[in-house]
């Protein structure tokens, strides 16, 4: 089975287990992720926001346009990572996921990293990075690669602030694209 078919599977499977049903009632799309299923980056953001429930993808609104800034910066472009949230709909209003959204799909999220088996997963903010380094404050590791156990293989975590939190934040927007330069390095140590 490719991995195209595997998360496609993986898809239905939320759609007929009726994953968190109150989101799904509201919400346009399940935005499942997007990019290259062979990517050895995945970045994890929180949930949807309207731009993205409304055309099905990840990351297409402003955090979106500042993320791609970002990759641009380390000679990355979308086609060389894979992008999708903790939560695939929409919470309303673009509130924080609750926790038991968060819970009921961590299994789908981790079913997804084993699909793609990324070398390195970077966290948007703290409702992704608490599922891989629990008891972590944000403000205190950001920037900090962690070697991690996940599943049946070893996989880098970089926490890093949310785009969406630093846009509008002078200080947090300098802080995330500092962190943001680690990423070849971490890359580099990788290989
Ligand atoms: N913020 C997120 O966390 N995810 C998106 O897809 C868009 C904005």
């Amino acid at each position: 089975m490719t991995k195209s078919s595997q998360l496609a599977a993986l898809k239905s499977e939320i759609i007929s287990k009726n994953i968190c049903p109150d989101l799904a009632a509201q919400a346009h799309n399940l935005v499942m992720g997007d990019g290259n299923l062979d990517a050895e980056i995945v970045f994890i953001g929180e949930a949807p926001g309207k731009n993205e429930d409304l055309q099905g993808l990840p990351f297409v609104g402003a955090a979106g346009k500042f993320l791609d800034e970002m990759l641009a910066t380390v000679n990355l472009e979308r086609k060389d990572v894979y992008i999708t949230n903790i939560v695939k709909y929409r919470p309303p209003n673009n509130r924080d996921p609750l926790p038991e959204e968060k819970q009921a799909f961590w299994p789908y999220l981790a079913k997804q990293l084993n699909i793609i088996q990324p070398k390195i997963i970077i966290t948007l903010g703290r409702h992704s990075m608490e599922y891989f380094l629990p008891e972590q404050k944000i403000s205190a590791i950001h920037g900090q690669p962690k070697r991690i156990t996940f599943g049946d293989h070893k996989v880098v975590i970089l926490p890093l602030f949310h785009p969406a939190a630093a846009l509008y934040n002078g200080g947090m927007r300098q802080t995330l694209m500092d962190d943001f330069l680690k990423v070849p390095k971490v890359l580099e140590q990788i290989k």
